[in-house]
């Protein structure tokens, strides 16, 4: 990124005290300059929430004129609404956090809901990494996959990765128990007999939705299934389950460091 931008750095220093509290310093001036604050808010989300605040705060603090906050994995983004009644809307309360720390803009990948930035107390935008995962998949021979969405709000995922790969796509409907978290797909056919199949999602967490999309892809005939996602968080036994169910390889960015990530760049 630097190379691209050709601008200069400065190092932070970091610190844990006894008590888990973090320390952060600059190490270097920022002057009366725009800045952007490279951090992205994977596990430990609170750690790196909480470390992205104070070096907002240091920069603005030594002379920050405008701070971008670039954060690849913008944690909380999936509770973007009350689902049940008395929940928080975890996203909206974390940006006014960094507002009221001193974020003026703030630039993020594959945000779960797009609309959910129109929200924010400043100027957010969301960049999508399907076309450089589709561009990946295709230079490893997977041209003319069937691109599978495991449900609805990955449609607009599959779309896109469509126009890279060339073959076509479709979803299926899935429905998650608000209490128990439960997840069932609805079965309606998929026309991918003797096809492969490419699962894309936004995050993988547990791995529950495509392993179940997997599972069903396979009964409806898929010759290979392929995972792909954004952010491959992988929790617990989430690569196993979604092996087992058949997969092949599961394919990730970096906006969450992971053995399945993989660094993706754009061509300018
Ligand atoms: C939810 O709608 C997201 O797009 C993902 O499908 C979900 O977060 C994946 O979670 P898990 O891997 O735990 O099923």
């Amino acid at each position: 990124m630097l190379r691209f931008l050709g601008v200069g750095t400065v190092p932070l220093v970091f610190k844990t005290y006894p008590d888990g509290e973090f320390y952060v310093r600059l190490d270097g001036k920022v002057g009366n300059e725009e800045v952007a604050i490279v951090q992205t808010t994977s596990p430990p989300q609170d750690a790196r929430l909480m470390q992205l605040m104070l070096i907002v705060d240091a920069a603005k603090r030594h002379g920050a004129k405008k701070i971008t906050a670039v954060v690849p994995y913008l944690a909380y983004a999936r509770q973007d609404r009350v689902f049940l009644e008395g929940e928080a809307v975890s996203i909206e309360a974390v940006a006014h956090m960094l507002k009221a720390v001193g974020v003026d803009n703030l630039i993020t990948v594959n945000v779960h809901q797009q609309k959910v930035l129109e929200k924010f107390p400043f100027p957010a935008k969301t960049v999508s990494a399907i076309t450089l995962l589709a561009e990946y998949l295709k230079s490893k021979g997977l041209e003319k996959a069937f691109a599978l969405a495991p449900d609805d709000g990955a449609l607009w995922l599959v779309e896109e990765a469509k126009t890279v790969l060339g073959g076509e796509c479709g979803y299926i409907e899935k429905h998650r128990d608000l209490h128990t978290g439960q997840i069932s797909m609805e079965k309606k056919r998929l026309d991918v007999k003797g096809k492969v199949v490419i699962i894309f999602d936004d995050v993988i967490s547990t791995g529950g939705t495509i392993a179940l999309a997997a599972k069903y892809a396979s009964e409806c005939g898929a010759s290979k299934i392929y995972a792909a996602c954004v952010h491959p968080l992988l929790i617990g036994d989430a690569e196993k389950k979604i092996l087992d169910a058949g997969v092949e390889e599961i394919v990730g960015t970096d906006t969450v460091p992971s053995h399945v990530s993989k660094s993706l760049h754009c061509t300018f």
